[in-house]
């Protein structure tokens, strides 16, 4: 088969960890017999340098053309680089949200996993790690607070700036569907996070899981609040299945719930609609820090490759491949080096290319 894949390397660290999952994609295509076409698309602060906006509406269609996207990273220094002195919707993040808006793409898949080699790089008490944990977080990616109106105003001699937080039946429904169809393919537990004690979203957010639940009876489900969720994932990260919640939680709790595991540039993630297609990107930045020094980790970029493997393409055994891959080179001891063991137990430190190379060799 052929399959057409849209590749926005972005900004920072983008552009090295995309090269290695697409050299990691060659290889598993010329193994099984595929044939993967990349079309390069601008967005981010890329975009902005090359036309002035962060995502054109070319860019848009060009994404919408392929079977299905693969992304780096984008933006940069929050404080330095001269793109966060443009207006809100100028600025590298406002091409992401964009691109999620116009592609309806409002459920993002984010699973947090504890490699068994990696226990050495995560920062909890070893009675707490017990034998590791498996999560994924399923957040809703195009409503609540990113989406809402907003606004700054003078108001009585003083500026007044404004959020909205609004979810409709619909919104919630979707995803709380989601939910419970991947849990039922795990181990069929679904926590749904909310702050239903303050916000009157949340109360209909709660309303609308419980309804949905009482089609999916396999499934055990609970309700917990955002504050009590954030505390326990490091009290007891080994209780959660999959984590339920909305847009602006679930950005917060993702990258907790990736820390615990030990390193964000392990962590890949799927963002979906209602039909095959997909965005897939590692659940980190662009680390403009350490651009272009040869050393980020491309592991949650080949393993998001993998999730569009296996999500868009329903090429279950080729993701087993690279998964497996990626344990293999963990197992024989290569590390990045921001999942390098605290304990300084002897491992290899490799750069970002030798760990594509590494990953390749064992497909
Ligand atoms: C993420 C990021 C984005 C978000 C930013 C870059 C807008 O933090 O994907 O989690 O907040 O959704
Ligand atoms: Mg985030």
């Amino acid at each position: 088969m052929t399959y057409n894949i849209g590749v926005i390397k972005g900004d920072g660290i983008g552009p090295e960890i995309v090269t290695e999952a697409i050299k990691v994609l060659d290889a598993v295509g010329a193994k099984f017999g595929h044939q993967f076409n990349y079309n390069e698309i601008l967005m981010g602060g890329c975009s902005i340098d090359a036309t002035g906006e962060p995502l054109t509406d070319e860019a848009i269609e060009a994404a919408k053309a392929s079977d299905a996207v693969l992304m780096g990273s984008i933006g940069g220094n929050t404080s330095t680089s001269p793109w966060y002195k443009l207006p809100a919707d100028k600025r590298p993040e406002a091409g992401l949200l964009k691109l999620r808006k116009s592609l309806n793409l409002f459920a993002n898949l984010r699973p947090a996993y504890l490699y068994e080699e990696l226990k050495e790089a995560c920062p909890l008490r070893d009675d707490i790690i017990g034998e590791g944990f498996d999560m994924m977080i399923m957040r809703e990616l195009t409503g609540g607070l990113y989406f809402g109106e907003r606004s700054t105003k003078e108001e009585n001699g003083q500026l007044v700036a404004r959020d909205s937080l609004t979810y409709s039946e619909t919104e919630i429904r979707r995803i709380a569907k989601r939910g419970f169809d991947i849990a039922m393919k795990r181990k069929k537990k679904v926590t749904s996070v909310d702050k239903a004690n303050v916000l009157d979203s949340s109360r209909l957010w709660r309303k609308i899981v419980e309804e949905v639940a009482a089609d999916y009876p396999e499934v055990t489900y609970e309700h917990m609040l955002v504050d009590n969720c954030a505390m326990q994932l490091v009290k007891d990260p080994r209780q959660f299945d999959v984590i339920l919640t909305e847009n602006m939680f679930g950005d917060i709790l993702s990258d907790e719930a990736s820390m615990v595991t030990g390193s964000i540039g392990m962590l890949s993630s799927a963002s979906l609609n209602d039909t095959k297609f997909g965005l897939y990107e590692p659940s980190g930045g662009s680390a403009p820090d350490i651009a272009g020094q040869g050393i980020a980790n491309p592991i949650a970029t080949i393993l998001s490759a993998a999730m569009m493997l296996r999500y868009s393409f329903d090429l279950d055994a080729e993701a087993d491949a690279i998964e497996g891959a990626v344990k293999k080179v963990l197992k024989d001891g290569y590390r990045t080096i921001d999942i390098m063991p605290r304990d300084g137990s002897a491992v290899k430190q490799v750069g970002t290319v030798e760990m594509g190379d590494l990953i390749v060799a064992r497909l």
